[in-house]
């Protein structure tokens, strides 16, 4: 069993990464401003530690003092029109701490380290399925935030005994089928959450942003991802990397495409009545269409995912959304 420092282990996917880790019986530690992330989330079998991952005197005496033999790497900001308005402090937040983490990691020999990517990197999405090797084009800070820092990992691998496995999420979501832990973010912007809260009346209706995008019916095409499935990738990364694997960038989403309408009818399929819904603007750097080939993944890691299923991952999220309301 290995000790794992799991940085925004408050957040939405680290806190599932975690109970996943505790429940294989690693010992983790978690790492987390609170700036978005909640404390109720780590699970309790992990050490919590409050503190910035871009704060060196922390990370690095954690890291020391922990033994820490692999980082996972979730801290950061994740809301792609955020980083349209605010593109500084997702470059800060998401690329220069990265740095810092990814140097006190180099620094203290930590040599094993997954870090969250994104399906943003492809840009518009034109070549889809996106392929790892396609080229990458990011759209939005968001995105570049993300590339630069694969691109820092890569030079790290390079040139220091560090190897590291970054994967690129497309559209995460759902939830803990134990439901322990769920998407509870304040102002959450996920289109199956906002939906979910439409459908539990926390919300007049749904904004549909964009429905004149060239897609089948005017509507942005994301490859939902359940949050469980996800979490499976970062475990076959970290056995991978464990072994002795050498670095690999790998797609996390399952090659099929779904419209926001398509999201909307599975709610309204879920709840049994019509979510009611509104065609707004688009919203400023969302691609048309983001659909993942995951071949990669398959073949180099062995990945099976066990949720494939819209209805299954609306479900989940629902679930989690309705406990949020009890
Ligand atoms: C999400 C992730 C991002 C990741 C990307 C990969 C979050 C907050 N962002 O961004 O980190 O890199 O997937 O593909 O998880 N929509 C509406 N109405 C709403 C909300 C969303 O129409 O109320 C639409 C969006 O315009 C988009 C789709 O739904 O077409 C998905 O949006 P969203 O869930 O916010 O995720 P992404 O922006 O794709």
């Amino acid at each position: 069993m290995a000790n794992i420092l799991v940085t925004g282990g408050a957040g939405y996917i680290g806190s599932h990464m975690t109970y996943a880790l505790v429940d294989r019986g690693h010992s983790v530690t978690v790492v987390d401003n609170l700036s978005t992330g909640v404390r109720g989330l780590v699970a309790p079998q992990a050490e919590f530690v409050e503190g910035d991952i871009g704060d060196e005197t922390l990370v690095r005496p954690l890291l020391r003092h922990r033994n820490i033999e692999a980082v996972i790497h979730f801290a950061g900001s994740v809301v792609v029109p955020d980083s349209v308005e605010q593109p500084l402090r997702y470059y800060n937040n998401n690329t220069m701490k990265s740095l810092t983490l990814i140097d006190a990691c180099v620094q203290e020999g930590v040599g094993k380290f997954i870090f969250s990517s994104t399906a943003a990197v492809y840009g518009m999405g034109e070549d889809h399925p996106a392929c790892e090797s396609d080229e990458k084009s990011p759209i939005n800070p968001y995105g570049r935030s993300k590339l630069m820092t694969e691109w820092i990992l890569e030079d790290a691998a390079k040139a220091y005994d560090f190897r590291y496995v970054a994967l690129r999420y497309f559209n995460v979501a759902g939830a803990d089928p134990q439901g322990r832990t769920g998407q509870s973010t304040p102002r959450a912007t996920h289109l199956i959450k906002k939906a979910c809260q439409v459908a539990l009346q926390r919300a007049p209706e749904l904004e549909i942003f964009g429905g004149d995008f060239p897609t089948r019916d005017g509507t942005g095409i994301r490859d939902y991802i359940h949050v469980s499935d996800l979490i499976e990738c970062h475990l076959l990364a970290l056995d991978h990397l464990i072994k002795g694997g050498e670095p690999k960038v790998l797609n996390c989403g399952y090659g099929q495409g779904f419209s926001v309408r398509e999201v909307v009818e599975a709610v309204s399929r879920q709840i049994g009545r019509p979510l009611p819904v509104r065609i707004a603007p688009r919203r400023a750097g969302d691609p048309a269409q983001l659909i993942a080939n995951p071949s990669r993944i398959r073949s180099e890691l062995g990945w099976r995912p066990a949720h494939a299923d819209l209805s299954d991952i609306v479900a989940s999220a629902y679930a989690w959304e309705q406990r949020q309301n009890a």
